[in-house]
């Protein structure tokens, strides 16, 4: 392998990029980047601060005074300001006022600089929605995940079923729609697949197939 390599794996929610990413990542000895925190991390400051998530010169202000860090190892944690928000960006309210933030341009101008800089640094899996087509269009290796709605929705349930959580699929189905409604037709850093990545469906999949299969990809 390279010296310095960058993996970018994109896809929609509940495609498990996370899950995979991470996998990934300690298979090879490289730093996991869940870009996807970062915008977290930035809508829960800005809830906290009763910012206007109207108001998009505030929020690339907000975003150019406000430090993030992520902290690899057995569990990756989050810091907001040098506090751990690793939970905390985690609740439904963060999820429902995320695309507010993530369609601002000054916003993903900073936090691209900011997975630049991190993924210059050490060898990386990135995951997002935007890796491939702007962070890193020339990554040694670009995946797109995807799996069909349904799926998508019934990994959801699964992972609220383990905190404990009991929803209905419906809401899970239009939740995960409505989700990709703002992810795919944002008008900066949409997600859709990168030129020369690999499409991988993960329908019907377990977790270690596609993780294999990534792997077999990777020289
Ligand atoms: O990966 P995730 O579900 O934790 O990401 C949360 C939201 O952050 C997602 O709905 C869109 C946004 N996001 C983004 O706009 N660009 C990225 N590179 C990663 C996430």
């Amino acid at each position: 392998m390279k010296q310095h390599i960058v993996i970018a794996i994109d896809g929609p929610a509940g495609s498990g990029k996370s899950t995979i990413s991470k996998m990934i990542a300690k298979r090879l000895g490289l730093l996991y980047i869940d870009t996807g925190a970062m915008y977290r991390a930035l809508t829960l400051k800005a809830m906290n601060t009763g910012a206007d998530l109207e108001d998009t010169q505030a929020l690339t202000e907000l975003a150019r005074s406000t430090e993030i860090e992520l902290r690899d190892g057995p569990k990756l944690r989050v810091f907001l300001d040098g506090k751990d928000v690793s939970e905390a960006i985690r609740t439904v309210e963060v999820t429902d006022k995320i695309k507010h933030v993530a369609k601002v341009p000054g916003v993903r101008h900073e936090m691209v600089i900011l997975q630049r800089d991190i993924g210059r640094r050490a060898s990386s899996v990135l995951e997002g929605r935007d890796i491939g087509t702007v962070v890193f269009p020339d990554a040694e290796y670009k995946f797109y995940l995807d799996a069909d709605v349904k799926e998508r929705a019934r990994r959801r349930q699964e992972d609220f079923a383990t905190a404990g959580k009991k929803i209905e699929l419906d809401v899970l189905i239009k939740d995960v729609l409505e989700r990709d409604a703002s992810d795919f037709n944002r008008k900066v850093g949409p997600l859709k697949k990168a030129d020369g990545a690999v499409v991988i469906d993960t329908t019907g999949m377990s977790i270690d197939q596609v993780v294999e299969k990534l792997l077999s990809y990777i020289k």
